[in-house]
């Protein structure tokens, strides 16, 4: 072999690996990089190999996944042993990532209570947004919530059975038929998500959006690391130890990809990164690009107000001699000794109103692209990467279980360098976040601790929630059901309300098509395309369901409907929750809704409900 070089021949114990290329069994390419990692100490990884005719397919299985990971990663498996290296040495010596640091307050347009400044930044948003691409991270594994399926398939709510994916790309659809722009959808997948994705795509025609408007981008495993030396972890003798590398990865595959440069390219000025399982992120999604406009934020932070001490990252701006202030979310339990020991001799205290200094980052961020290019270019996509080994020995060397580096997609403005503007823009949180991240019992565990269950059930909750706060901002009589446990998570019963992203984008379009009415405890309405609602009152148990078909319209007007029971709750038996008969996604929650009978109304037109409960022309 040519470019065999002598190393894998000089030492003894590479005599297998090199008998091996010698039979071909080892490609030319694959003994290239295997004399570069012998040059990076990593010799383990060819040592004693079995002569060829042995294990055989191992071998090359082996040899792909080296050559995966090195590919995968820019500056290849080198790069990625030298920065574990350097980052390792760090964790090794307990060095503070803060030392120096003084937190204070971050920048922040606070629209938690909604009101003049919150419509005049969605305003904006609605506008930028034409000019904006939807980033969605979905490579996650959700071991929390231990569905067997991907996290986009999940309903949302299960009144109409809308699934996460469905209605992400529900409001993409709407805001490019209204604004006349296809709006681009980048997902990220990974291994375990990225097969699922597609073929959930595939078999809903991308859920109407075009082909050119989804963009998959597939994130890898990187290699763990046995101990502070950097070498590679092995299983056996040909594998690697291979873990996820984080979400952080989607600034790398935007930048390796070339789709961050396509995008530019194609008049998009802003990204907006959102995660697989919150549901609420386009209420309060449109605003926050508006603020972004509105305030020349470079990187904005969702965020929601805080309790001290609450299990959730904080925002703060981190003030350091000779260094540019930095916002960044810093994690709960670094927060609080941190302000101990600068500022805040009593650690994370509340507000007036019961609330930290330091809002809780939700992992919603609108980035504008020009700074985020240049900072792509020069970090070639790696983000802040950090390790965290438990250490095995007293002198901080050997590790419990191999460890890998880590990259989180918050830590962006860690590289930022040129004085962009960093700020943060709060919400209401059940109106901006309310994920499924938890099982059943997990969550329940959470309530009983006065914490956010996150689960199924709680975040179709908050869904229903959130249609009732905008239907309230536009003038409708609301009267909330009662709210009950269901496997203790409380659910409220109702009024359970569902406006599609074709019905409205917006608290002002909301308004403009709803005039009066009300709505009665455990009832239900769907409101779904150029829909008009003029004193129209749903009574307690009662359901209405309207669709518009695109290019139609339909107007209802001094209406009350009483049909019913509709759309009715029903709580799982402790044998259906244990059935494989009944669908996980209705397990995770631990109720059904069956429609026994809800009014609906497809025909354009006006209409009013005739004395004997049917539609006529008004
Ligand atoms: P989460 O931590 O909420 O989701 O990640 P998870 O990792 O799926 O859940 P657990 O921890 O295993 O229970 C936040 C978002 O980041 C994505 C997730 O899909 C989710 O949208 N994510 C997470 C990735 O895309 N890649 C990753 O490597 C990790």
């Amino acid at each position: 072999m040519p470019h065999l070089k002598s190393v894998f021949k000089e030492q003894p114990e590479l005599a297998g690996f090199a008998s091996n290329v010698d039979a071909g069994i080892v490609e030319p390419g694959h003994a290239e990089l295997a004399e570069n990692l012998l040059a990076e100490d990593q010799h383990h990884l060819f040592s004693d190999w079995d002569a060829p005719g042995v294990k055989d397919a191992e071998k090359r299985r082996f040899l792909d996944t080296l050559a995966n990971a090195h590919r995968s990663y820019p500056g290849g498996l080198p790069g990625y042993i030298s920065n574990a290296r350097r980052l390792l040495a760090e964790a090794s010596a307990g060095a503070n990532p803060f030392e120096g640091c003084t937190p204070v307050r971050p920048d922040l347009a606070d629209l938690s209570g909604f009101g003049d400044e919150y419509e005049k930044a969605e305003a904006a948003g609605l506008k930028c947004f034409a000019e904006t691409a939807v980033v969605l991270v979905a490579g996650g594994l959700g071991e929390r919530l231990g569905y067997h399926g991907i996290k986009l398939d999940i309903p949302v709510e299960v009144t109409t059975g809308t699934t996460y994916l469905a209605h992400f790309a529900s409001v993409i659809l709407a805001a490019s038929r209204r604004l006349g722009r296809k709006i681009p959808l980048v997902i990220m997948t990974s291994r375990e998500t990225n097969e699922g994705t597609i073929a959930t795509l595939t078999a809903n025609r991308n859920f109407g959006l075009d082909e050119d408007q989804v963009i998959i981008l597939c994130q890898e495993l990187v290699p763990a690391l046995s101990d502070v030396g950097g070498h590679l972890a092995l299983e056996g003798k040909y594998e690697l130890v291979l873990k996820p590398h984080g979400h952080g990865d989607i600034h790398m595959l935007l930048h390796t990809s070339g789709t961050a440069k396509k995008l530019a390219v194609s008049g998009v000025r802003y990204l907006l990164f959102i995660q697989d399982t919150n549901g609420q992120v386009f209420n309060a999604a449109l605003a926050a690009i508006g603020v972004s406009e509105l305030h020349g934020y470079d990187f904005n932070s969702i965020a929601v107000n805080r309790i001290p001490g609450e299990a959730v990252g904080g925002l703060a701006k981190l003030k350091k001699n000779g260094s540019p202030d930095l916002t960044l979310n810093v994690e709960y339990n670094q927060l609080d000794p941190l302000l101990r020991a600068t500022v805040s001799p009593e650690g994370d205290v509340p507000d007036s109103r019961g609330f930290s200094l330091f809002p809780g980052n939700i992992n919603v961020l609108i980035i504008r692209l020009e700074p985020y290019l240049r900072v792509l270019e020069t970090s070639q996509g790696i983000v802040a990467e950090f390790v965290n080994p438990k250490f095995s020995n007293a002198s901080r060397t050997q590790f419990k279980k191999p460890a890998r580096l880590e990259t989180m997609m918050q830590d962006l403005p860690k590289l930022f360098t040129a004085g962009e503007k960093v700020g943060v823009t709060v919400f209401d949180r059940a109106w901006c976040f309310s994920a499924c991240k938890n099982n059943l019992t997990d969550a329940a565990a959470k309530v009983a601790q006065a914490g956010p269950p996150e689960s199924a059930s709680s975040a179709e909750n908050d869904f229903y929630l959130a249609g009732r706060q905008k239907l309230r901002m536009a003038g409708m009589t609301i009267a909330d059901g009662q709210t009950t446990m269901i496997r203790g998570i409380p659910f409220t019963a109702g009024p359970r309300v569902i406006l599609r992203p074709s019905f409205a984008l917006t608290i002002a379009d909301v308004r403009d098509r709803i005039s009066g009415g009300s709505l009665t405890g455990g009832c239900t309405l769907v409101l779904d395309g150029d829909v008009r609602l003029e004193n129209v009152a749903v009574s307690d148990g009662a359901a209405l369901s309207v669709t518009a078909a695109p290019g139609t319209d339909i107007a209802i007007k001094d209406s009350t409907i009483t049909s019913g029971p509709a759309f009715e709750l029903q709580e799982l038996s402790d044998a259906e929750m244990k059935s494989a008969d009944v669908p996980e996604y209705l397990r995770i929650r631990g109720y059904l809704i069956v429609d026994a009978g809800a009014k609906r109304l497809s025909a354009s037109g006006t209409w009013r409900v005739n004395s004997t409960g049917d539609f006529e022309p008004a």
